[in-house]
C-alpha cells in the first residue's frame, strides 16, 4: 500500500448525531497546501476502504484533522464514526484539490462560501497566514440546517482571535458569517439567497460582489455549488483551476 500511510487517531469529537471530527498523527513526509483534500479510510474485509476528505488542519500543524458526516448505511462513515483514540486510519499520501489560493486571481476580499461539511477545507485556509497577506478581508460563511451543526463556531469566534501567532490577523481580517436554514438564528437563510437579496452585504457593511475586488471559494452540497456557480457566472465571474487562476474555485463537500 505504497500510496497510503497508517496513522493513529488522537481524538474524536461528536458535534451532533450526524457530524463528527477527528484528529490523527501526521507522517513526517506528508505535505499539503491549505484547502486540499486527501483519501482517508479504514481496513475493511482485508482491504482499504477510502473516501476523499478535506484537511481541516493547517499545513503547519503537527496533527491532521478531518470533519465528517455520519451516514448510517454509508460504507465508510458508518464505521469511521466509531473511531476511538488509538485506532488506526489510512491517510492518502497525495493530497490534491482546487481550493488553493494560487488558483485565484489577486483581489481584496476572499469569500469562503460553505454548507455542511464543506466548512472543512476553510478551517485550514483561515489558519493560513499567507491568505491574510494576500487579502484585506477573509469572509467565511457557513450555512447549515440547524444551529448545532455549525461546527467549530466557538473555535472560530473565541479561540482563533486569541491565537498566539494568528490572533492579530484574525481579529483584523477574518469575518465569520454563520447562517441557519431550518430553525431560528441570528441570520437565517441560504447563502445564495442572502447574496441575491443583498442581506449579507448589508449585514457586513460590504459592497456587493465586484469582479475587481471579490474572490470566492465554494465548498458544499452539489445543489449549493450549482446555484452559486450560476449566480457568479451571471455576474461575469470566471472559474479558476489548477491550470488557470480565476475569480472563484469550487470543490464538492465529500460524503461517505
Ligand atoms: P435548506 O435547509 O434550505 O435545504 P444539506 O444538509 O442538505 O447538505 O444542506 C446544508 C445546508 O445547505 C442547508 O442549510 C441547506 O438549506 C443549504 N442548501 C441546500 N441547497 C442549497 C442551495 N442550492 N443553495 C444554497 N444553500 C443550499
Amino acid at each position: 500500500m505504497s500510496n497510503l500511510n497508517e496513522q493513529t487517531v488522537l481524538s474524536v469529537h461528536h458535534w451532533t448525531d450526524t457530524l463528527f471530527s477527528f484528529t490523527c498523527t501526521r507522517d513526517a513526509s506528508f505535505r499539503f497546501e491549505n484547502g486540499q483534500f486527501t483519501m482517508v479510510g479504514l481496513q475493511v474485509d482485508g482491504k482499504p476502504l477510502l473516501r476523499a476528505y478535506s484537511l481541516a488542519s493547517a499545513n503547519y500543524e503537527e496533527n491532521l484533522e478531518f470533519l465528517s458526516i455520519k451516514v448510517p448505511d454509508g460504507p465508510l462513515t458508518s464505521r469511521l464514526q466509531h473511531l476511538k483514540e488509538g485506532d488506526k486510519v489510512f491517510i492518502g499520501k497525495k493530497p490534491v484539490g482546487t481550493l488553493v489560493v494560487d488558483n485565484l486571481l489577486p483581489g481584496k476580499n476572499l469569500w469562503l462560501l460553505s454548507t455542511g461539511t464543506g466548512l472543512a477545507p476553510f478551517m485550514s485556509i483561515i489558519k493560513d497566514p499567507d491568505v491574510y497577506d494576500r487579502y484585506e478581508r477573509v469572509i467565511l460563511t457557513h450555512t447549515c440546517r440547524f444551529v448545532d451543526e455549525l461546527a467549530y463556531k466557538e473555535f472560530i469566534t473565541e479561540h482563533l482571535p486569541a491565537h498566539e501567532h494568528l490572533g492579530d490577523l484574525i481579529r483584523e481580517k477574518l469575518v465569520y458569517y454563520p447562517t441557519v436554514t431550518r430553525e431560528n438564528f441570528q441570520t437565517r437563510g441560504r447563502i445564495t439567497d442572502l447574496i441575491q437579496t443583498g442581506k449579507v452585504f448589508e449585514d457586513l457593511g460590504l459592497s456587493s460582489f465586484s469582479l475587481e475586488n471579490d474572490r470566492m471559494m465554494l465548498c458544499g452540497s452539489p445543489h449549493m455549488l450549482k446555484d452559486t456557480r450560476e449566480l457568479l457566472t451571471s455576474l461575469g465571474f470566471a472559474e479558476g483551476s489548477n491550470s488557470e487562476p480565476g475569480h472563484y474555485v469550487v470543490e464538492k463537500a465529500f460524503v461517505g
